[in-house]
């Protein structure tokens, strides 16, 4: 086995969200690792040796478009990083964290090679676990034609996303599940990472929402919040031709919040915080 262990020398891949928390750890991580590293942001990312940055909010279908193009060619891996917490108004949230994330993955698997070690991951949330009990009321989202119809289905009922940064998670986790089967047949994988507590600049977004001391004394069975590094390394294996066989997976990268949860270790009412 040669010293790219994890394949990615030489490698063009896109990371959105690279401009600060886990995109950037993620970033820096596929530069160390050799691969050719393309940035998309609302802001201008600070790793170094970045082959380059294209300005690109995730809310406007038009500049997906045009980012997508600017880098061209072949992108072998994407990594979707970016995200809005729950302190952005409802309509932006399901805007950046689904349908511009849909939009982008969709554009993107267009400039992946067939069978030839393309993947797909994107960041979701433990807050997107309950995405199976949902998954009826998922599915017309995920399903749904095209970035404008994304966002049609998000306007016309605003109960619908009155919890929107959870639903956002929750149709990330259903569309990798649904769109793995059709994305095989073309031999692109696609998965996603449930990462719990993280301390990168969101998480002041999350003690504003929520309160410090529910996200302090959130249970973590670990004992700590992650480093923006450790969510970074999971979403690099699962890129990486090493998981060639792993696809339509959620990796839950929560410190053993959820396998707690299950065997009813964790109290399932704190996914229900009040204030
Ligand atoms: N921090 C946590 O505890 C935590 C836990 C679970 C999931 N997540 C998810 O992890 C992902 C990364 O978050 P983070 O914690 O690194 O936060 P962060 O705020 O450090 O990074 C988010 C990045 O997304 C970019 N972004 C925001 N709006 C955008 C838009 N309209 N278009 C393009 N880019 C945009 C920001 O500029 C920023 O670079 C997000 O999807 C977040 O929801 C975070």
């Amino acid at each position: 086995m040669s010293g790219d262990v994890l394949g990615y020398a030489g490698k063009r891949v896109v990371v959105s969200g690279a401009a600060s928390g886990m995109g950037a750890a993620t970033a820096e991580l596929l530069v160390g690792l050799g691969a050719e590293v393309h940035s998309l942001d609302v802001r201008a990312p600070s790793v170094p040796g970045l082959a380059s940055h294209t300005d690109c909010d995730l809310r406007d279908p038009g500049q997906i478009d045009a980012a997508v193009a600017r880098i061209g060619r072949v992108v072998n891996m994407l990594f979707n990083c970016a995200g809005l917490p729950n302190t952005f108004p409802d309509l932006d949230v399901m805007l950046v964290n689904f349908c511009g994330l849909r939009h982008l993955t969709e554009r993107v698997v267009e400039l992946m090679p067939e069978h030839a070690d393309s993947a797909v991951v994107s960041i979701a949330s433990t807050a997107g676990i309950g995405w199976v009990q949902n998954l009826a009321t998922l599915m017309p989202l995920v399903t749904s034609a095209d970035f404008d119809a994304a966002k049609a289905w998000c306007e016309e009922d605003p109960a619908r996303i009155a919890n929107a940064y959870g639903t956002s998670k929750e149709a990330i986790n259903a569309y990798t599940a649904w769109r793995s089967s059709t994305l095989a047949r073309r031999g692109i994988r696609i998965n996603c990472c449930n990462p719990g507590p993280t301390d990168t600049p969101m998480m002041a977004e999350f003690e504003k929402a929520m309160g410090k001391r529910y996200m302090d004394e959130f249970p973590v069975p670990l004992g700590r919040h992650a480093r923006p590094v450790e969510q970074a390394w999971p979403l690099v294996f699962l890129n990486s031709p090493r998981a060639s066989f792993v696809t339509g997976v959620a990796l839950d990268a929560d410190g053993g919040f959820l396998g707690g949860l299950l065997t009813g270790q964790i109290d399932p009412s704190v996914l229900a915080p009040r204030g």
